[in-house]
This record gives structure tokens, sequence and C-alpha cells, in this order.
């Protein structure tokens, strides 16, 4: 279809002045190029498992999406005269998000207890415990399973493939959904496009958002046909979500990152990147461990990581904390080079001394209204 036309919708009231003159051009224009958000929905399909996307603003956004297909998905499929199954599980150190559906599955009670009651039903379970979760699985009122593959905010944890696998298993006998947020794993972190497809087991429903439009706001849902097919059109929306200009950055990323090649040099990167930390880091009584897969990292700590976060600021270096405050979380760009790599771990090795006792106290009183100042926003954004 092409032409003008006059609009009487002012793309769903988001609109009160055109953006040229011609108002009805204008919108005829953005309401057309809503087929980028086709053509990133095909690619998202064409890379992956699913059938379907739905696309949404934000990573919690997403999740809360995916909260209430599974709820609507169980609806559809039970069985007559049964209850549907309505409760999730969700599991230690996790993060999903900051809306009602998405806080009350985020472990952290921090985050979910300043704004209780949050939706109720959710079994928190420790991540990796396999026989816990089939069990409550196979009690059957679980509609379903959110898991990271490999979790960020708390703390860098990789799960096993028989863990998943396991999950894996128990949803298909019991027809639970298994959701994977890949919020923060997912779109070529781990050198894998996907970061489940290095453990060969896939879910019914995967979240995405932080990288896919190379900072702009966007969220996506994948499903397959038998998820999706349990939504009926209009059941859910978003105004913004899916507009045409996020969607083809989202394919110009998409493009980019899903390269073999890419792919590959992630991998490398992140391997390097690891072993390097290990040989500068690893001999320091304080460095636990230095975990992680790709370009993303954690070096746990058996102290708070704030000193080392400041001092490496300081010296040029910005890093993240996750889980108890204690791990450096280490989730640079995908395109870093291999010399800003050993800058890094140059910098975080000469710094690692302010971990020790005596240099870690807040005794000046700059160092404790950075600490003050940092912790207030920290409890605003991640
Ligand atoms: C795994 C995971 N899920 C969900 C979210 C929420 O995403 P957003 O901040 O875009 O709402 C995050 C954010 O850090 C995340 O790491």
């Amino acid at each position: 279809m092409a032409g003008s036309f006059i609009s009487m919708i002012s793309y769903l009231v988001t609109i009160c002045l055109p953006i040229c003159y011609n108002n009805a051009l204008s919108v005829s224009v953005i309401f057309f190029l809503k087929l980028m958000q086709v053509e990133l929905a095909k690619r998202l399909v064409g890379s992956s498992f699913a059938d379907r996307v739905f696309f949404s603003n934000s990573g919690t956004e997403a999740n809360e999406a995916a909260i209430k297909f599974s709820r609507k998905y169980q609806k559809h499929t039970c069985t007559e005269g049964k209850a549907p199954a309505t409760e999730f599980i969700a599991f230690s150190n996790c993060f999903h998000g900051r809306t009602m559906g998405a806080v009350a599955l985020t472990s952290k009670v921090q985050y979910r207890t300043p704004f209780e009651p949050v939706m109720p039903g959710v079994n928190f379970i420790e991540y990796g415990n396999a026989p816990a979760a089939v069990e409550l699985i196979q009690q059957g009122k679980i509609a379903a399973v959110f898991v990271e593959p490999i979790q960020g905010e708390g703390g860098i944890y990789s799960a096993t493939k028989e863990f998943l696998q396991s999950l894996r298993n128990a949803c298909d006998e019991a027809g639970t959904l298994l959701v994977f947020d890949e919020v923060q794993c997912g779109l070529g972190r781990t050198g894998h496009l996907w970061a489940h497809e290095a453990y060969g087991v896939f879910p019914d429903i995967m979240t995405l958002a932080k990288p896919l439009a190379g900072g702009l706001p966007i969220g996506a849902v994948l499903l397959t046909e038998r998820v999706a097919s349990s939504i009926k059109y209009g059941e859910h929306g978003s105004t913004f979500a899916g507009g045409p200009l996020i969607c083809n950055v989202a394919l110009a990323v998409l493009n980019k990152i899903s390269k073999p090649n890419f792919l590959s040099d992630v991998s490398k990167k992140g391997l390097y990147f690891k072993e390097l930390l290990k040989q500068k880091l690893g001999g320091n009584p304080h460095v636990k461990e230095i975990r992680g897969v790709g370009l993303i990292i954690g070096i746990d700590l058996d102290v708070p990581a704030s000193p080392l976060v400041d001092a490496c600021r300081n010296s040029g270096l910005l890093i993240l904390t996750a889980g108890k405050g204690n791990v450096v979380r280490l989730v640079p760009p995908l395109i870093i080079t291999e010399q800003e790599i050993e800058q890094a771990a140059d910098i975080l090795s000469q710094t690692l001394h302010v971990l020790d006792a005596n240099n870690s106290k807040c005794d000046d009183f700059a160092s404790m209204l950075s600490l003050y100042v940092r912790r207030v926003c920290g409890y605003f954004a991640i």
C-alpha cells in the first residue's frame, strides 16, 4: 500500500505535532515503517529456536510479558475441570527486573521487600539445585521456570548443562514452560549468539533487551509457536515497542554480532582476558575465583569490591560490582581490543592492593562521600 493518508490515530496518540509539515505523510511513513519490526522479528526467528517475537521497551517488560504469556499458555492448555498452573520457579542470585512481576521473580530481597506484596506464587530454589526444582515442577503447579543461563547481576554464575537439561526434561513432562532470561548474557556476550547454545538446551521462551539496539530502549520475547498460539491478538501490547528507528538499529546490531567471525573473536578475547586475569591477579589472597565465559567475567573477592571500583575508576577503568558486592563484574563492549584488555588487566593488578585491610578503610572524607554517592545511585540503577 502506498500514498498518503489522513490520520485519525496520531500513531496511537503518540504524535501531537507532525514530524514534518504534512501530518498525513509523516504518520503514514511511521505506520508503514512498522515493516522494520517485521524484518527484525524475521532475523530473530531465523537465528534462534523461536517462531514468533513480541517486542517491548526493556528487559523487565520482556520478562513481564513472558510471565503473562506463561500464565495464558497454562490457561489455554489446561484440561477442563483442572486449575491451571499459575506459580513460578526462580533461582538464588537471579535478577529479572524491577516491575511488579519481574521483581517478584528477583531473588535479592532489597529489590522486593520495599514494594511487597509483589506477585504471589514465586518459589526460589538454589541456582543449580536440579533435584529440588524437578521435585517442585512435578507437583504440577508451576506455570514457568525462569532461569538465566549465566547470572550477571547475581555474581557471574554459569549454569551447568546437567542443570538446564534436568529443567528441560521436567518441564516437558509436567507441561511447564522453560524461560531463559538472556537479557544480560545473550546476544553474543558469551561468544555464542545465545548463551544457551553452548548447552544445547532450548527454552520455550527467551527474553532479550540490553544490547539489542546498541543502547536504545528495546526488549524482545522470543516464543515457540506452541506458546504463541495461546495468545490472542490484543491480549498484550505496547505503544512504543518495536518502533522503526529502534528496530532498524537492532537489525544493524544483530547483523554485526551474529557473524561467526565476530562471535569467535568474542570467545578468543574472553579466554585471553580470563587467562591474563588469572596470571596477574590469581596470586592475590583476596581473589577467590575468576570465572565466566566470553566477555562476561567475574572476579570473586573475599572482601567488598567497592574500594577497587573507585581505584580503577581513578586509573581510567570502569568496572561494576555484582553478587553481594564482593564480585567484580567485567562486561566490556564486544569490540574491545586485545590491547585494551591488557590495559584493563594491568590497571586491575596495579590497584588490587586497595583491598588490603589498611588501605580499604574509608579513612578520609572524600572516599566516604564517594562510597555514599555510589550506594545511593546504585539503589536506583544497576
Ligand atoms: C538478566 C536480567 N534480566 C532483566 C533485566 C532487566 O532489564 P531492564 O533493566 O532493561 O529492565 C536485567 C537488567 O540488568 C538483567 O540483567
